[in-house]
């Protein structure tokens, strides 16, 4: 019985890391395209976008913290977001980016 409990849990904690992460990849892309503005700059596959002001983000594949950093602090000609996006919101686009610019 404890067995089959602590299984249950150990199976429900994948299901649910799972989920968040997909809720989170989701919600990336939705400010990507819209309220983050990415779209209008930066090329990325998975996000159908072809704009070229920015790099290819599927050229420099960025890691979540390189991401986090230029739309936080902005770069170059890119201005920063900070204010515009929440924490959470930047943190949400990065997770996005680092993922889907993998494909
Ligand atoms: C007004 C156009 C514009 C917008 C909007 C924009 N970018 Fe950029 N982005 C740029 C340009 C230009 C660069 C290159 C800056 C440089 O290296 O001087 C850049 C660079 C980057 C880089 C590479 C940073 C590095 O370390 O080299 C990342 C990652 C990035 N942008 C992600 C994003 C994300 C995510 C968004 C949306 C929240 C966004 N950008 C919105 C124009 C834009």
């Amino acid at each position: 019985m404890k067995i089959k409990l602590s299984f249950l849990l150990i199976l429900n904690l994948i299901v649910f890391n799972q989920s968040t992460s997909d809720e989170m990849f989701n919600i990336g892309k939705e400010i990507f395209l819209n309220s983050g503005n990415c779209a209008t700059c930066h090329s990325l596959k998975d996000a159908g976008s072809i704009a070229n002001v920015g790099p290819n983000l599927n050229e420099i594949r960025p890691n979540i913290g390189r991401v986090i950093n230029s739309v936080t602090n902005g770069i170059g000609v890119m201005p920063a977001q900070l204010g515009i996006l929440s924490e959470k919101e930047i943190e949400a686009v990065a997770y996005y980016v680092s993922e889907a610019s993998m494909n």
